[in-house]
């Protein structure tokens, strides 16, 4: 299995296979994998000759320095969950200088007002930071077609907004969320939830479930209502934001017209940590 863990190697491996170039899958990820992640890579390694996945906890995407000291890095026990997929994935997990030098700053972007809702709001920055990795890693990488994950459907947006402003080469597949047996959307971040919390944690999704079976009879306002409702029953979660957005602006509404596409996206605090979920509702 090829590791690489600086972008000079991985380019010039992958300049090596390029006549006649390969299909190539890339999988940006942070990390900590967990059956999601491995999703990802099991239909990339379906559609493409070869496939690529990144481990790189991006600091510049972190609004918050607690949360980015915090988060997990198991590299060893991710290569062991890569090979399970297959050994032919290439595994690229630069260091930050590597990528950013001494300087671990983002760049400012415009994704069309899709950067301030929900999670651009929260975090402020974040996407700045989202954008400046992902552009980064699809010039080293020059992938035939990137996956992302529907639970970050934000980002997914955002990255489509990226890939078609940049005019960038590369097919972008979205995937569906995995879940763990309860319903809470899988998370790298699930891992720091004591086990008694990460069950509890079910409600999230229950929630969104509740919101869904209302759409259509009920206003916003009320499926908030209802979302707050089904929280409640357990006390250390705490709600951030519900919204309901049209699926390609993200901008969120208070009223919905019948022919537009609706998703509800939700932020839940479970002490201090932070979890996200969405649904699409029509
Ligand atoms: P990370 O949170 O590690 O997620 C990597 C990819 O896995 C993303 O596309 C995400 O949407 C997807 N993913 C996460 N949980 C999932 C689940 N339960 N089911 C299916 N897919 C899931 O998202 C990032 O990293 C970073 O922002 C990144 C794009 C790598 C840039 O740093």
């Amino acid at each position: 299995m090829l590791i690489f863990d600086n972008q000079m190697g991985l380019a010039a491996h992958l300049n090596s296979l390029r006549t006649p170039k390969p299909t190539t899958g890339f999988v940006p990820t942070m990390g900590a994998l967990h059956a999601g992640h491995l999703s990802l890579l099991s239909q990339s390694v379906d559609d493409n000759d070869i496939t690529v996945i990144s481990i790189f906890v991006n600091p510049t995407q972190f609004n918050n320095p607690e949360d980015l000291k915090k988060y997990p890095r198991t590299l060893a026990a991710d290569v062991e969950k890569v090979k399970s997929v297959s050994a032919d994935i290439i595994v690229f997990a630069p260091s930050v200088s590597d990528i950013y030098g001494d300087n671990p700053i983002s760049r400012h972007f415009d994704f069309d007002g899709l950067e301030n809702q929900m999670e651009g709001k929260f975090r402020p920055g974040h996407f700045d930071g989202v954008g400046t990795i992902v552009k980064r890693l699809f010039e080293i990488v020059e992938p035939t077609n990137a996956y992302f994950g529907e639970k970050d459907f934000q980002q997914l947006q955002i990255v489509r907004k990226l890939v078609s402003k940049y005019e960038i080469p590369v097919n972008i597949v979205l995937c569906p969320i995995f879940r763990e047996s309860n319903g809470l959307a899988m998370s790298s971040r699930n891992e720091r939830l004591s086990p008694e919390t990460r069950q509890k944690a079910a409600v999230i999704y229950k929630s969104l479930q509740a919101a869904k079976q209302h759409f259509g009879t009920k206003s916003v306002s009320e499926l908030r209502d209802i979302v707050k409702g089904v929280l409640s029953a357990e006390k250390e979660f705490e709600l951030e934001y519900f919204e309901v957005a049209d699926e390609k602006t993200l901008v969120p509404v208070e009223k919905t017209e019948n022919n537009e596409k609706y998703r509800a996206f939700i932020a839940v605090f479970a002490n201090d940590v932070r979890l996200i979920d969405t649904i699409s509702l029509n």
